[in-house]
């Protein structure tokens, strides 16, 4: 549809990979991205405006390969956005469709693809299929939801607990009946057993990969199929609250998991090949380790394209955590597949403020974001950035009154919710940050006058120029995109770490300093590198100098990362 293959020829060399292997992805959050007119809440007109930000072809820009936009879809925003009430369509709140095409038109133009968050594991409890589903038992559409009768008299059918809290099963005084919603009860879980609502998924897929949509981001994958029996699951301590919440306090063996939905990946692998060069990225499990998060593709070529391992997201800084996760991932990958890396998403704290020390000061919070960065980008499998992560945007600190996300306002103080990851992102020094003209949905960052888009940009000292660095660099070095990767064991402090990256005769080196006190370093040189040359360094040194055909003897600055360049032999 739409001649689109004009632009992407642009977007993909035939020399070149995949465009979702060899290519950088930037997560949106619409309702905070920029806000065109002027209501409080960022938009698809906004998001066109700040094409030119994310790559305009010239090295001002960013110069990401991707966006994926978090839902757009209509919704009572319960969940915002995460409750969908119609696949096919743009809440208003967000534009219309011809913005979206326009939108689509002008990110190819770019070069950018767009990736769209699908939300299958549930509705809003206004769609019309639950609408529809909820209106009497005899209901065509009954069995598309999940619906049961209590296990006795005002029982639930089973012990089963929303994520969201409390029972997953809500009573349905009209028809007599449960309903099953792993998250809050105005998101009604899909029923994935039967073959009629797989088909309406997949059309809903077909709908907008023919509007030009180059692939999805798939919403809890792992909680797509339940246990056929509704077994109870057994007790247990999981998760990442570590009992806080009772939704932790289960081992989740029967609702969610469940080895059949391998079939469905399969199904929707075989929707995506329909098209040429489409993808799809998955939403797996917090607190599983890698083997969980790498099930979901399959044999690497027929299931999911990528999964997320958010084990690596959630860790510390430190050495042992960094190389203990990326070892992990590494290791269970299989052959075919291809990893993929996150520091950030809209549902976690940001990772500049994860990493760091409470209380930190800025200069140190920075550098070590810039060194996170380093490894991010230049790690074996594909980039994920998440809005704001380029300009080091911390956690909002959002009054109670102020709260919108419903986790938040079910578990605060306890739990503050996500909102801080979501604040508006921070465009210049004027009022509301530049995101919009009026007071936005979520008040805007303290620090906005001094860490935003204009401020920063130019800065050759600043945390936005070095992401951009890093990634014209990855862009540049097919070593990064596509190479090998390997650790460096030379003779460093157990505080440093040390990988190369190598394509053919082509090599890097990456060297990360995790601790604030300078450390040596000596790395012996590959023997089929002729010398060594330094290509880019998180603190001001002299860059393109050549080190010598010696081993590499380094002395890194507290928090240092360093990407070297291996040199032919001449
Ligand atoms: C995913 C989304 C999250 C949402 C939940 C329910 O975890 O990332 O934002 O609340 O699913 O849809
Ligand atoms: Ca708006």
């Amino acid at each position: 549809m739409q001649g689109k293959d004009e632009d992407r020829s642009r977007v993909g060399e035939a020399e070149e990979g995949p465009w979702w292997k060899e290519g950088i992805v930037y997560q949106i959050y619409p309702r905070s991205f920029y806000d065109a007119n002027g209501d409080g809440i960022g938009d698809l007109a906004g998001i066109i405006e700040k094409l030119d930000y994310l790559n305009d072809g010239t090295a001002g820009s960013l110069g990401i390969d991707a966006i994926w936009l978090s839902p757009i879809y209509p919704s009572p925003m319960y969940d915002f956005g995460y409750d969908i009430s119609d696949y096919c369509a743009i809440d208003p709140v967000f534009g219309d469709m011809k913005t979206f095409d326009t939108l689509i038109e002008q990110a190819h133009k770019r070069g950018i693809r767009v990736i769209l968050d699908m939300v299958f594991n549930h509705s809003s409890h206004l769609h019309p299929w639950f609408i529809e589903s909820s209106s009497s038992r005899q209901s065509p559409k009954r069995d598309w939801y999940i619906w049961r009768d209590g296990r006795s008299e005002g029982r639930p059918p089973n012990n089963w607990l929303s994520a969201f809290g409390g029972s997953a099963w809500e009573w349905h005084e009209g028809t007599g009946q449960f309903y099953y919603h792993s998250f809050l009860k105005e998101q009604p879980d899909l029923n994935w057993w039967n073959p009629d609502l797989r088909g309406a998924v997949y059309d809903v897929m077909r709908f907008w990969l023919d509007r030009g949509v180059d692939g999805f981001r798939l919403d809890v994958v792992h909680f797509y199929v339940k246990d056929r029996l509704f077994r109870d699951n057994p007790r247990g301590m999981t998760g990442l609250t570590k009992g806080i919440l009772p939704y932790d306090r289960y081992r989740h063996l029967y609702d969610r998991d469940r080895p059949e939905g391998h079939e469905i990946f399969k199904e929707m692998r075989t929707v995506t090949n329909e098209y040429p060069d489409r993808m799809m990225v998955g939403e797996t499990p917090y607190e599983h380790g890698a083997s969980t998060a790498v099930s979901y593709l399959g044999d690497g070529t027929d299931e999911l394209h990528l999964a997320f391992y958010f084990k690596f997201l959630l860790a510390r800084w430190r050495r042992r955590t960094y190389r203990a996760r990326i070892d992990d991932l590494y290791r269970v990958i299989p052959e075919k597949g291809w990893p993929c890396w996150v520091l950030n998403n809209h549902d976690v704290p940001r990772s500049i403020d994860r990493l760091a020390r409470p209380f930190e000061a800025e200069g140190r919070r920075e550098a070590r974001a810039k060194a996170a960065a380093t490894i991010l980008l230049t790690l074996k499998g594909t980039p994920f950035l998440y809005y704001g992560e380029e300009l080091g945007m911390r956690n909002g600190s959002i009054p109670r009154s102020r709260l919108r996300d419903p986790l938040g306002k079910r578990y605060w103080p306890v739990y503050k919710g996500r909102d801080p990851a979501r604040t508006p992102m921070q465009w210049g020094p004027r009022e509301h940050a530049g995101f919009s003209t009026v007071e936005p949905w979520l008040p805007v960052n303290a620090d906005y006058r001094r860490r935003n888009v204009e401020c920063l940009a130019g800065d050759e000292t600043s945390i936005l120029e070095y992401y951009k660095m890093l990634i014209r660099l990855r862009r540049e070095e097919r070593a990064l995109r596509r190479g090998d990767f390997e650790w460096a064991d030379g003779s460093m402090s157990d505080c440093c770490l040390a990988y190369t990256r190598t394509y053919g005769s082509e090599g890097l080196l990456v060297v990360v300093n995790f601790s604030a006190v300078p450390q040596a370093v000596r790395i012996p040189r590959p023997a089929a590198w002729g010398g060594w040359r330094l290509l880019l360094s998180t603190h001001p040194r002299p860059r393109g100098i050549v080190l010598g055909a010696e081993d590499a003897h380094l002395r890194l600055e507290g928090f240092e990362a360093l990407v070297l360049k291996g040199e032919g032999r001449p």
